[in-house]
């Protein structure tokens, strides 16, 4: 594991800064996103804890997934910045702020915005300003709360990016970046079957309450989708469950044994061209009774579709040059102008973006802190400058179930044995068709447990 953490903190640094939206606004200035007026106080307040000036001058995060803090970030704790969002959150709480705007939404994602701050904060050293900010961003997540009925009413921003037509809903094969969302993700009988994991947590990489992933107030559904459709899929997935042998097998290439002494077993059931699995992240909300709630609100879809069909496993899959065919990347993500705007549109495709690496598995220096250097300009550095596509295949280069990082992490597991020279043994994993509901469910329940969420917790009731 810690290998597999290693290695992606490398290949993250690799791709240190991909993707931001790219658009930095002018210093200080930025868009309006709960009222017209800038200086009214929820926007204030989303200015002071989402956004943040860049060693360039420019002012970055105004309306991006996630704000932009890391593990070794000083931001908010100290200084000027510290200083602004105790005296906006103050004014807050004192003045009732809550009382300024009654649209659920708009109170949903500033809570969903603020909650993010406040976990990310949970795993900072305990210091008096931590416990100021805590206190003061509690009183705030407190006060916005809606009921656990009026959570579940919230709009389905995917449903209204499907009615929107906001992207095709064919994959084009001939043209294999344009931009496409699959409909009925959602339908309980339709194409796609959402996954649970028998013997836990689905997406558990990403539900690390660690370092490099400070941004876990989500429920996360894995959705599979093979081409025949609803029964195919529920059918492969049994095949996978009575899969009894080991996952991986030594390598019978003498030549490429040395680097890569195993391989993924030739025998375990797979999947056809043309195959797509989703990662939707949805976000959860604290309710007046300071329960967690799953909500409907759908923060990001990323999608892979298979170009080619599966391959025999061999060493010559590792190579990344010949894996860029395998696969499609997509990503969509909402955006608080979009939702929130005049005419409101659900999600937005962003597969092609630019944006700086938080959360998930990122780094955890801070480039905002970091002395501007004539050598390095801001926020190039001296990373390659990708966008979100292109950092997909770092993770999942492999052709088919092999790139399925929530059944085994194959491409980790290489590494993970070419070091110590041991074969892990992975899998079988029960791995069954669920219910939202139910994955829901088990989502917040891990969260409950969770130490982050304990401190956040004793916070809000104080
Ligand atoms: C740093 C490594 C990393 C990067 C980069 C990454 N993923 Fe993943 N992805 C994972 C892991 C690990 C999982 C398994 C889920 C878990 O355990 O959290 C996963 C799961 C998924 C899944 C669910 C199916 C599966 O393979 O388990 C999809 C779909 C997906 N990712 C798409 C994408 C797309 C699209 C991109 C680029 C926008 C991307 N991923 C970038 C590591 C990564």
């Amino acid at each position: 594991m810690l290998l597999f953490t290693v290695r992606c903190v490398k290949l993250v640094l690799a791709v240190n800064l991909i993707g931001c939206t790219g658009v930095a606004q002018d210093a200080v200035k930025t868009q309006p996103i709960y009222d017209a007026n800038p200086s009214h106080l929820w926007n204030r307040v989303h200015a002071a804890l989402l956004c943040r000036v860049g060693p360039d001058g420019k002012t970055y995060g105004d309306d991006r997934l996630e704000p932009l803090l890391w593990m070794h970030s000083e931001h908010l704790l100290r200084g000027k910045s510290f200083e602004n969002a105790i005296t906006v959150l103050d004014e807050f709480d004192r003045e009732s702020g809550e009382s300024l705007i009654g649209a659920p939404l708009k109170r949903a994602i500033l809570q969903r915005d603020l909650w993010l701050v406040a976990n990310w904060l949970t795993q900072k050293p305990d210091t008096e300003e931590k416990q100021r900010l805590q206190k003061a961003l509690a009183k705030v997540i407190r006060r916005l709360a809606l009921s656990s009925e009026q959570i579940k009413k919230l709009p389905d921003n995917y449903a209204m990016a499907v009615a929107a037509k906001a992207a095709s809903n064919r994959f084009d094969a001939a043209q294999p970046e344009r931009s496409y969302l699959p409909t009925q993700l959602f339908d309980a009988e339709g194409p796609w079957v959402c996954i649970s994991r028998g013997d836990g947590l689905i997406a558990p990489q990403h539900l690390r309450e660690d370092s490099s992933s400070p941004f876990t107030n989500s429920v996360f559904l894995v959705l599979l989708k093979l081409p025949p459709g609803r029964a195919a899929t529920l059918e492969f997935l049994q095949r996978l469950a009575a899969f009894q042998q080991p996952y991986l097998v030594a390598n019978p290439d003498e030549k490429s044994r040395r680097s890569i002494p195993v391989l993924p077993n030739a025998t375990l059931p797979n999947w056809p061209k043309g195959t797509e699995v989703a990662l939707v992240r949805r976000a959860m909300l604290i309710d007046s009774e300071e329960k967690i709630v799953a909500s409907p609100i759908t923060e990001s879809i990323q999608l892979r579709v298979m170009r080619t069909d599966t391959p025999i496993p061999s060493s010559a899959m590792f190579e990344i040059a010949k894996a860029r065919g395998n696969w499609a990347f997509f990503e969509f993500q909402f955006r608080r102008t979009d939702l929130l705007g005049p005419s409101p549109s659900g999600l937005r495709d962003v597969s092609a973006d630019r944006d700086f690496k938080t959360g998930f598995m990122s780094h955890p220096s801070d480039g905002f802190d970091e002395p501007p250097q004539p050598s390095k300009p801001f926020p190039l550095g001296s990373q390659p400058f990708e966008n979100i596509r292109a950092s997909c295949i770092g993770c999942h280069q492999l052709p088919g179930l092999y790139s399925f990082n929530s059944l085994a992490g194959f491409q980790f597991g290489r590494l993970q044995i070419s070091r110590d020279k041991t074969a892990r043994e992975i899998g079988p994993f029960q791995f069954k068709a669920a219910s939202i509901p139910e994955v829901e469910a088990a989502a917040v329940r891990w969260k409950e447990t969770q130490a982050s969420w304990k401190q956040v917790d004793a916070s809000v009731n104080q």
